[in-house]
């Protein structure tokens, strides 16, 4: 599930304009082929308006797109029958089942065979509640008919603006597992939520945005190693002893001094390196009496997209608390 090698999805520099707003400000995106994205940003950031651009919703004022491998500009909406999406409260016929939906939507599109109906209502969960109108369906259980929908035509690029709008937790863990099992046969998905504990569990790749900006891309592996953080606990009148030991091998903007009091000191490193810490420090005959560490999207999402006007969302530089305000 780390991609074939191909890239499925990039944008460069893409922009739009709402008045005076740059919705997006020159958006680079590269979504490698075959892997779980998400794509992550806080209220505004310029997720959906992604979205509508890559589905065709709207044209963007400038800045390139390339889906499959191909060039995706203006008027080429009728190319996207490798992509499947759902972007915003999909609409259905409320006087039709589900089933009779995915019909329609099956007849208006490139041909799917007749068993991929009965495929996607099962894959979404709807096969007990297929035959019912619509317009009695419950907020979730439009949400995973229009996954269904998007699942329709078995998509090579799969496009899902915060789907798990509405589902309930069991609906969750079944999206998750759904899609990364597209990506497991080589399919990609692009989803965005600002879920971060449901993203840190699905996706192989994260991009951050914040207003209408790139601020961080890459394998979510190498984004929470980056962003460990291990606490280690020292005689309390050992603190500055430890803190010029481990400075020359950490800056200190790595290194911060986290309760004085009881001897507990932060450094940002991958946890699994954690062992040369207390070995550099057992050097220096200063004892390590404890250690925690861990790894958080949270802090990680909220240092890049809160404190951007610190530093441009860099990890150098930020606040050892993981909470810029
Ligand atoms: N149709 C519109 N008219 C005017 N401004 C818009 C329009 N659509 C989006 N915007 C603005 O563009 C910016 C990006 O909005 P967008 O909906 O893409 O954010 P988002 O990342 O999807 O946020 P959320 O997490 O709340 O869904 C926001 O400042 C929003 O107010
Ligand atoms: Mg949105």
């Amino acid at each position: 599930m780390t991609g074939n090698g191909g890239i499925a999805l990039a944008t460069h520099g893409l922009r739009k304009n709402y008045g005076s707003r740059h919705a997006l400000d020159g958006l680079d995106l590269s979504v490698p082929a075959g892997v779980v994205y998400g794509f992550l940003g806080p209220n505004g950031a310029g997720k959906t308006t992604t979205m509508r651009v890559l589905t065709g919703l709207i044209h963007p004022d400038g800045g390139k797109v390339e889906i499959l491998g191909q060039p995706f500009k203006r008027g080429d909406r009728h190319r996207l029958f490798r992509v499947g999406a759902l972007v915003e409260s999909p609409s259905f016929y409320p006087y039709l089942s589900a089933r009779s939906n995915l019909r329609e939507l099956a007849a208006s599109g490139a041909p799917v065979p007749a068993k991929r109906i009965d495929e996607v209502l099962d894959l979404a969960g709807l096969t007990d509640r297929a035959n019912d109108k619509v317009q009695g369906y419950s907020l979730g259980m439009k949400q995973r008919l229009g996954i269904a929908a998007a699942l329709l035509s078995d998509p090579d690029l799969l496009l899902l603006d915060e789907p798990a709008n509405g589902l309930d937790p069991a609906g969750i863990v079944a999206m998750r597992d759904t899609l990364k099992a597209l990506a497991a046969s080589g399919k990609t998905v692009f989803v965005s939520s600002h879920l971060l504990a449901e993203i840190q569990v699905m996706a192989d790749v994260v991009g951050i945005v914040a207003s209408g900006k790139l601020v961080r891309e890459g394998p979510l592996k190498e984004l929470l190693a980056l962003q460990g953080v291990v606490k280690i606990r020292v005689q309390p009148d050992k603190v500055d002893a430890a803190i010029s030991t481990l400075g020359a091998e950490f800056p200190a903007e790595r290194l911060t001094e986290s309760d004085r009091d009881e001897g507990w000191l932060s450094v940002r490193i991958d946890p699994d390196k954690s062992e040369a810490i207390s070995q550099k420090l057992a050097a220096a005959s200063i004892f390590v009496s404890g250690m925690e560490s861990g790894t958080d999207l949270e802090m990680l999402f909220l240092e890049l997209t809160g404190g951007k006007a610190e530093g441009e969302g860099s990890f150098v530089g930020l606040s050892g608390k993981g909470t810029a305000a």
